[in-house]
């Protein structure tokens, strides 16, 4: 039998996951860090978190499994998007990670708008320029940290940076790169003109593989710090969406898989590169050779439920404590005993802006309809439902664009909640549908190092072999009814508010740009 293992660089975690060739998950374990918030609006990371937390659980989970870290055939990774790592050229990280959900760069993202013109940033990208792409931390840091971005080597994303760790290469992939802001996504390379357009040299740039190609093999250094075997193969991976997606199986058009975690995502497999003139989801290249994909992020998902979760709910934190549930399970049975609609109240999650549709950094969050007889249930649900609509926004957007929706498969941490998978078959109208692992991006990119290491010939026989469905939830006439009528109202309060947002911005930032 032979073994592959994923490592997903998450944002609270690294997750390792060990898992054997026909998708058995054998061993996994997740090693938590800390980000930073230096500034309000500021999210960073150490790297060197991500790399301790990283050769920990590889050796956790060797230990754990009593696998021969010989029969390890390939180590695949994964991680979040569109952090920027700037290294030196002893691949020492010059300062931290500016994180995904960083909200500095609204200057930056203006400014690249400007020069590139919004119509070729999406001709040439696929995207439409906003804050989160890599492309405006790197400016962000030419302009306001000159002695760092003199010594800036390579500019890696954050699971590269393990990579160079593990491998000494510098490389990164096309799904990872799509989220920089520089990729040509059309022709899956570097692009010259986007690099022109910014005043960047080239040379900073990794090489930029597909997802399943060989990326290097762990050294000596890298093997005796893991436990892995000197020499075996580390596949380039993906960004965590797309390999999310992978172990999914959403490799073709017609699936489109909506992930639960921190953010949530609505991303559909496409067969051509699909944009939308508007530039209200992105479209980035897919891990598979040849495909795209689409992409709507609500920023604060599982995010918004852990927030009041950590503001709101210390009562029920304790009574978890005391009798050993899941908190987010008493959450889930306070909010399944409210109706449809949180009886009329609406929450926004734009808790940390909103992304798509509408890529405001500044909005921020609202329940609407508070009354007297709104509970502590009420609003749980209603943040879970907010959620939802939120999720729907984009796939209205594809709907727009045309893109069939044949089947859309859940995953992520929310997840693991009925209730939820419930609200987003009611909201959504589509069966929701839930796959063999829950184990996320650390099994898609597992899966991707068992086609680099050659057990399957492509991720299409891979996915057929390891992936498939286990349950599937179909949507209620009444629940669609009742839910059209709120996503409607939900629908039509960001643009009324949005003027609101910036000046609400603007009591205590004076400067802010919109
Ligand atoms: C995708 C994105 C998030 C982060 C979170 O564009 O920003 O998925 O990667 O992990």
């Amino acid at each position: 039998m032979r073994y592959l293992l994923g490592i997903d660089i998450g944002t609270t975690g690294t997750k390792v996951l060990l898992v054997d060739e026909r998708g058995e998950v054998i061993a996994g374990v997740v090693n938590t860090y800390p980000l930073s918030s230096p500034h309000p609006d500021w999210m960073e990371q150490d790297p060197a978190y991500w790399w301790q937390a990283a050769r920990e659980g590889t050796r956790q989970v060797i230990s754990a499994s009593s696998v021969n870290p010989r029969e390890i055939a390939g180590v695949g990774l994964t991680g979040q998007y569109h952090g920027a790592v700037l290294v030196d050229n002893r691949g020492q990280a010059l300062r931290p990670c500016i994180l995904w959900c960083d909200q500095r760069t609204a200057q930056q993202s203006e400014g690249i708008r400007e020069i590139v013109g919004r119509e070729k940033l999406l001709e040439i990208t696929g995207s439409a320029g906003f804050p989160y792409f890599t492309a405006c931390k790197i400016l962000w840091v030419r302009e306001n940290e000159p002695s760092v971005y003199e010594k800036l080597y390579k500019l890696l994303l954050p699971k590269d940076y393990v990579r160079f760790k593990l491998t000494g290469t510098f490389v990164t992939d096309v799904t990872d790169a799509s989220g920089t802001l520089l990729l040509d996504s059309r022709r899956r390379k570097w692009s010259g003109e986007m690099l022109q357009y910014l005043q960047l040299i080239p040379d900073i740039l990794p090489e930029c593989l597909e997802s399943a190609d060989v990326s290097g093999y762990v050294t000596e250094q890298a093997a005796q710090m893991t436990g892995l075997a000197k020499g075996i193969p580390v596949i380039a991976g993906a960004g965590d969406q797309a390999a999310q997606a992978v172990g999914n199986g959403i490799i073709e058009e017609g699936l489109i898989i909506c992930t639960l975690g921190t953010s949530g995502v609505i991303f559909a497999s496409t067969d051509t590169l699909c944009q939308d003139p508007q530039g209200r989801v992105d479209s980035f290249c897919h891990a598979v050779p040849g495909k795209w994909h689409v992409m709507g992020v609500v920023q604060s998902a599982g995010g918004s439920l852990r927030w009041f979760r950590d503001s709101l709910c210390q009562y029920e934190s304790e009574q978890a404590g005391r009798t050993g549930k899941d908190v987010y399970q008493i959450l889930a049975q306070m909010a399944g005993q409210v109706g449809i609609g949180s009886e009329d109240l609406i929450f926004l999650p734009y808790l940390n802006g909103e992304r798509h549709p509408y890529c405001d950094p500044l909005a921020r969050g609202v329940f609407f309809g508070l009354s007297l007889r709104h509970t502590k249930s009420h609003l749980i649900r209603s943040v879970m439902e907010g959620v939802a609509y939120g999720l729907r926004d984009s796939l209205e957007v594809m709907k727009e664009l045309e893109l069939p929706i044949r089947e859309v498969r859940l995953s992520g941490g929310g997840s693991r909640s009925q209730l939820w998978r419930q609200i987003l078959s009611g909201v959504n109208n589509t069966d929701i549908v839930t796959m063999n692992s829950t184990e996320g991006a650390a099994f898609g990119a597992a899966i991707l190092a068992g086609v680099g290491s050659g057990i399957y010939k492509d991720i299409q026989e891979a996915c057929s072999e390891m992936v498939r469905p286990i349950d599937a939830i179909h949507p209620e006439n009444k629940a669609v009814a009742l839910y059209n009528a709120y996503y409607g109202i939900y629908r039509s309060l960001y643009p009324l508010l949005k003027r609101k947002f910036l000046e609400l911005s603007r009591v205590t930032h004076p400067g802010a740009v919109k």
